[in-house]
Formats: structure tokens, C-alpha cells, sequence
């Protein structure tokens, strides 16, 4: 068995990353916007106000995408862009940017994949309180509704959320992105169940009100943990490892969002932890929250424990940003999150910080992000091969953007962005998965 026909082969970007124009045509801001004016919170004290200025160039970069041959691109809706306070009043020209970017997607014969947040939350809302108000769930349900109501016609694929471990532990734990929030375990755990209701809302509102047969999932992060050997023990420790979770990372794990998300209840640990600071069980609610997906996406970047809870990397090789390379990753998660969700999988990120330039032919040349690619993908290829259901592959990133935290100083694109000139380049990576996807991962 190789690669389905209608493999999504893609590549992803988020608004906030890449667009820019953060105050034009009538966008709101959002806590990104608001934050990294304090000096402190980003490397070189950067910001998004032009990232990539996508905003302006979103037909060239889709004129790039076709080049890549890419048949998906994951894209995420900036929310204030869209509704500039969050809730009430839509914005036209935001909406009219989206309409704009999904149709040339589809005259380019790329698949729009929409994600409905990733992590640039509305300031206003945020002032309510944002994820620890009640009504937080309402209001993403609202926001839904009005993408589901003008873009639903066109797009198919819907993610509700990305990484809800990352923007929860980052932004409201350990204080490192936006709001760059330092908050207690109940805080924490509040914040987690009216995530959980506003995708489960989502799901609801696509389901609902969708104009073509919606394919919905979300994008949380997915590594599990790689077995120290084939030995059946190791293995089993390392699927168990890779659902388990304690007081220090929990919000970071898979099964504290994907428990409730998919099976309907929150895993018996979090009980064990947190005892009365976790909700009482209502099963209505967390029958709203588990409502069916179509697929579970993973973004993998690497096994975050080695091959044990708890063991370092030493002597490992690394990325730019000293992410251990570990490809067997992308098989044992896509086949421990599949035993446990039972959902096909979709590898909604993946990708590597590289050191690129543009070279004094004026090619980007990028040897190791080929090897690293070549390896995970080979990786997906094993998962593929023993019957794994495997719908997509969404390479990190299309085009260098704004890192967060660590502002531009990290490149992960598939195209390299100057960011004095806008100048666009395609990396040797990117012709080499042009040819990838050309031949459906044949000669991985
Ligand atoms: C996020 C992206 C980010 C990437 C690389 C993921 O955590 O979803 O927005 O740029 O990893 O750090």
C-alpha cells in the first residue's frame, strides 16, 4: 500500500504569521498585535505588523503554491480581520480578503484548509476575560458561524483550533506568547473546558449550517512518544507514556485535550490530579465536545521524550532551533493516536528551522531540511504501508514567517522570505517536494 490518490500533499501558514496589514481595511487588533509593542516579550522585539505582507501578495505566494504543485494549503482566519471586536459588527473588506484567497486557491487547483484560530485571540475579548469568560465558547461559536456562512460554499476542510497546548501552556502558563500570562492551575483548567465547548460549538455550527459536506478536525499537537525498541514492553511504555501526563505538563499533552475531544470524557488522570478544580461531569457538555470528527490532525515537530519519559536528547542531530531530529515519530504517533481516536490521521504540521540564505547563484540551498523531509516522510510512508489511515501531509511552512516568540529570526519555509524586499525564493526543498508530490511519495 502506498500513498491514497487523493493524498493531501500541502503545506501551512497562519494569519498572524504571515499576513500582516494589521490595521488595515478595518481589522481589530488582537493580542499579538497588542503585545509584542511591549519590549521584552519577542526576539529583537519584533512583531507581525508586515510579516510576509501576505495580505498584498496572497496572489503571488498562491502563484508559488502552484508552482510547488501543492494540492492543500492549511491557512488560518485571523478573527479580527473578520469581526474586529471579536463579537458583533463583521468586517466586509476581511471577509472579502478570504473570499479572495480561497478562490484563487481553487483556480490554482490547491484545496483551502481552514483553520478557524490559531492563536491570534481578539484584544477586545481578551479584556472580557477572554477563554475564562463564560460566554468565550459563544462567542467562538459566533465567529464560526459567520466563516461557515461565507465561505462554507468553497471550503470543505475545517479546523477548529490549533494546538491548544501550546497557545494554553505558552500564552496562560508559562507566560511566553501573547498574552504572556502567568496563571494557576484553576485558571488553567477553566480556560481548557471553555476551549473544549468552543470547539465542540464549532463542530455543532459547521455541521449545521455548511453550504458543501464539511470535513472537520482539529490541529492539536500530536507527538507521542518513540519506544526505546521493538521489544513488545517498550512499546507498550511508550504508548502509555505518550497518554499520560502530570501536574507540570498537562496542558501540553495529547490526552488532556484529546480525551475529552474525541472520547467523550476527560482522562480518569486529570481527576486524579486536579480533583474538585476540574469541572463536574455533565454529560451534555461533553457530549457537545466529542462530537464526531472526520479526522484528527498531529502537528509533529519531534518525540518529545526520546524514546523515555523523562530522557534527553544528548548527541542528537538538531534544527536551528535545537529541535532533536527523531523521524520514527511520525510512525508512532500516527499509529498510537490512531489506536486510541480511531480517526484517520491528517499531519496537519511538520518542518524544521533551517539556516537559509540565498546563496551567491541565488538559489536557497537547504541540503538538510531535504534530508529531514525525506526521513519523516518515509516515516508517514511506514504508516501508510501497514494499513494506517493517513490523509495528509501539511509541511511547515509554506514561506518563512513570523516565529512568535522568536520573531524572524527562525526559518522554516519552503520558500525564503527577505524580509527587507518581500523578495520570494523557492528552496531546493521546495523543488524537491514539488517532485514528491508529482510522483505521490513513490520514491520516498
Ligand atoms: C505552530 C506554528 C509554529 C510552528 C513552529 C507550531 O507550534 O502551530 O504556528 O510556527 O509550530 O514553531
Amino acid at each position: 500500500m502506498s500513498f491514497q490518490k487523493d493524498f493531501l500533499w500541502g503545506a501551512a501558514a497562519a494569519s498572524y504569521q504571515v499576513e500582516g496589514a494589521y490595521q488595515e481595511d478595518g481589522k481589530g487588533l488582537n493580542i499579538w498585535d497588542v503585545y509584542t509593542r511591549e519590549p521584552g516579550h519577542v526576539a529583537f522585539n519584533e512583531n507581525g505588523d508586515v510579516a510576509c505582507d501576505h495580505y498584498h501578495r496572497f496572489k503571488e505566494d498562491v502563484a508559488l503554491m502552484k508552482q510547488i504543485g501543492l494540492k492543500a494549503y492549511r491557512l488560518s482566519i485571523s478573527w479580527t480581520r473578520v469581526i474586529p471586536n471579536g463579537t458583533g459588527e463583521v468586517n466586509p473588506a476581511g471577509i472579502a480578503f478570504y473570499n479572495a484567497l480561497i478562490d484563487e486557491l481553487l483556480a490554482a487547483g490547491i484545496e483551502p484548509l481552514v483553520t478557524i484560530f490559531h492563536w491570534d485571540y481578539p484584544y477586545a475579548l481578551h479584556c472580557r476575560g477572554g477563554w475564562l469568560n463564560p460566554a468565550s465558547s459563544d462567542w467562538f461559536e459566533a465567529y464560526t458561524r459567520v466563516l461557515v456562512d461565507s465561505f462554507s460554499d468553497r471550503v470543505r476542510y475545517w479546523m477548529t483550533i490549533n494546538e491548544p497546548q501550546v497557545f494554553i501552556t505558552d500564552g496562560y502558563k508559562n507566560g511566553n506568547f501573547a498574552p504572556f500570562m502567568k496563571h494557576p492551575d484553576g485558571d488553567l483548567i477553566r480556560m481548557t473546558h471553555n476551549v473544549l465547548l468552543a470547539h465542540g460549538k464549532a463542530v455543532r455550527t459547521i455541521r449545521a449550517h455548511a453550504k458543501r459536506t464539511p470535513i472537520v478536525g482539529f490541529a492539536p499537537t500530536g507527538p507521542c512518544v518513540v519506544p526505546a525498541s521493538n521489544a513488545p514492553e517498550d512499546i507498550e511504555r511508550a504508548r502509555a507514556a505518550s497518554f499520560d501526563f502530570n501536574r507540570n505538563n498537562y496542558t501540553s499533552s495529547n490526552a488532556w485535550w484529546g480525551d475529552p475531544i474525541v472520547l467523550g470524557h476527560y482522562s480518569p488522570r486529570a481527576y486524579e490530579l486536579f480533583g474538585d478544580l476540574m469541572p463536574k461531569e455533565n454529560p451534555e457538555e461533553m457530549a457537545l465536545i466529542s462530537q464526531k470528527l472526520d479526522f484528527y490532525g498531529a502537528n509533529i515537530y519531534w518525540s518529545m521524550q526520546g524514546g523515555e519519559l523523562g530522557t534527553t536528547l544528548t548527541g542528537c542531530p538538531k534544527s536551528n532551533l535545537a529541535w532533536p531530529l527523531t523521524p520514527d515519530v511520525m510512525y508512532w504517533s500516527i499509529r498510537f493516536l490512531h489506536e486510541r481516536y480511531q480517526l484517520p490521521l491528517m499531519i496537519t504540521e511538520n518542518g524544521m528551522a533551517g539556516h537559509d540564505w540565498v546563496a551567491l547563484d541565488g538559489k536557497v540551498h537547504d541540503p538538510d531540511r531535504i534530508d529531514y523531509l525525506t526521513r519523516y516522510l518515509r516515516s508517514c510512508k511506514r504508516a501508510v504501508e501497514e494499513g494506517l489511515p493517513l490523509i495528509g501531509y501539511m509541511h511547515w511552512s509554506i514561506m518563512d514567517n513570523f516565529e512568535w516568540a522568536r520573531g524572524y529570526d527562525q526559518r522554516f519555509g519552503l520558500i525564503h522570505v527577505d524580509y527587507g524586499t518581500q523578495k520570494r525564493t523557492l528552496k531546493d526543498s521546495a523543488y524537491w517536494y514539488a517532485s514528491v508530490i508529482a510522483e505521490n511519495g513513490e520514491n520516498l
